[in-house]
């Protein structure tokens, strides 16, 4: 519990030795109005410094009920915990650990970078030879047209970027998105996003913005000349892990083709050889206009990017100048991890073993309270009758060594994405400790 001790003066925090002898600051100074109205500050003495206090007492929570697991150490496949026991992780940090945790090629090539240099200007104005050369990487790996990268920090920034892209190459300002869809919480981001529960606590959002019913051809007749972009995850993630048909793809594309509106397929969730496919569009038989990606693909060091045709590009070049900027886009070690990230992915033919995954998973999972595995490669949605047996099978997991977690749009959806290089034996663990967890 917190003791409150009342003191006037500046505050910050104070320092004091702790029992093992290093220095542990363990008081805040916390500012308050006495009740003449007197600004004051008290010193708080914050719990022992533990990772779990430290967590409780000073970090900012995003739930009532954050999983706090306490991480030592990660490799492959594994989080190793504090407690000295050990997980099989089957969410890879989101659809991030792709080639598993700590990949050794990743971890040389951040070492490398480190001894070169950190930051050193903003983006876009120095030749960083792991930025370009990761930008040469990813463009060769793309199909013709969308050979121009701009890098970010973060998926949701991407979105933001690919927005203001379409505004300004089409010089029209109307966007269409869809009901159900996730694409980061920014506001422009949060403005496309298709789920008035989260939409409603900040509102207004960007004006302008039509969301169609996902997966539905008929529905896409109202994108017209007015639209400057239409954009879309080719599979729902947070939405449910939600599969449209290739017929609405390209029904899609051709929709876009015929207006000018410009396609951006959101492939932060899906990229990087998750789905089956380096990006899920190709399974789908259609090329975007602009691809937004991140999560995966820098191997745990975080990255994002949206990618388009050099001519779309230059729009961002002048009128003003520095009309889209960024500090900390392309950070030289995130790119070099990503390198090293892709070359890994491309080797070992990770979005063929993701097929793989797919099939293991929807062979061994069969059980009367599964009703649906939804998905494609090692981005499965597990559909369980209720909401109840979800939360004590995700425990039980849990408990035997099983990391699970669900989507934003379903308590009774589990999410299964592990990293794609998990090793047979490890997935087949995992699955047994699923069903038995099932009963
Ligand atoms: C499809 C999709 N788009 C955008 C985002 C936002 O990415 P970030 O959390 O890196 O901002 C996410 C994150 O889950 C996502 O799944």
């Amino acid at each position: 519990m917190m003791m409150h001790m009342t003191v006037e003066g500046q505050g910050s925090r104070g320092d004091m030795q702790g029992s093992a002898g290093h220095v542990v600051r363990s008081f805040r100074k916390r500012e308050y109005r006495s009740r003449v109205g007197r600004c004051r500050y008290e010193t708080v003495k914050m719990d022992a410094r533990t990772p779990q206090n430290d967590f409780r007492q000073s970090l900012a929570w995003t739930s009532d009920e954050p999983m706090g697991l306490v991480i030592d150490r990660a490799e492959g496949p594994y989080l190793y915990l504090e407690d000295g026991s050990r997980i099989i992780d089957l969410i890879s940090g989101i659809a991030v650990s792709s080639i598993g945790h700590r990949h050794p090629e990743v971890l040389e090539a951040v070492r490398a970078q480190l001894e070169r240099h950190l930051h050193v200007m903003v983006y876009g104005e120095f030749v960083q030879r792991e930025q370009a050369g990761f930008a040469a990487d990813l463009a060769a790996a793309l199909p013709a047209g969308l050979d121009s990268v701009y890098f970010t920090m973060t998926g949701t920034e991407a979105n933001e970027g690919a927005l203001k892209l379409a505004k300004k190459a089409t010089g029209r300002s109307h966007m269409v998105a869809f009901t159900n869809s996730y694409h980061g919480d920014t506001h422009g981001s949060l403005s496309v996003t298709g789920r008035n529960v989260y939409r409603d606590p900040f509102l207004p959002l960007l004006p302008d913005v039509t969301f169609l019913p996902f997966g539905d051809v008929e529905a896409l007749g109202a994108i017209d000349a007015s639209v400057a972009c239409v954009i879309t995850e080719p599979i729902q993630g947070e939405g449910g892990i939600i599969v449209p048909s290739d017929a609405w793809h390209r029904a899609l594309r051709d929709r876009c083709s015929e207006t000018g509106a410009v396609l951006i397929f959101d492939e932060i969730q899906t990229g990087f050889g998750r789905t089956g496919s380096l990006f899920a569009f190709e399974r789908f038989g259609v090329v975007p206009d602009v691809v937004t990606l991140a999560k995966a693909m820098a191997g745990g060091m975080p990255l994002g990017a949206f990618v388009s045709s050099r001519e779309r590009m230059a729009a961002f070049r002048n009128d003003p100048p520095l009309s889209h900027v960024t500090t900390f886009g392309g950070h030289p070690v995130s790119c070099a991890a990503a390198r090293a990230t892709l070359r890994v992915l491309l080797d070992e033919a990770l979005p063929q073993r993701a097929r793989w995954i797919e099939s293991m998973v929807r062979e061994r999972l069969e059980h009367p309270s599964i009703v649906e595995i939804r998905g494609r490669g090692a981005m499965l949605g597990m559909q369980l009758t209720d909401a109840d047996l979800t939360a004590r099978m995700v425990a039980r997991c849990r408990e035997n060594g099983v990391l699970l977690g669900w989507t934003l749009h379903s308590n009774s959806l589990v999410r299964i994405a592990p990293p794609l290089n998990i090793d047979e034996s490890v997935l087949r663990e995992a699955l047994d400790v699923i069903l038995e967890a099932l009963g």
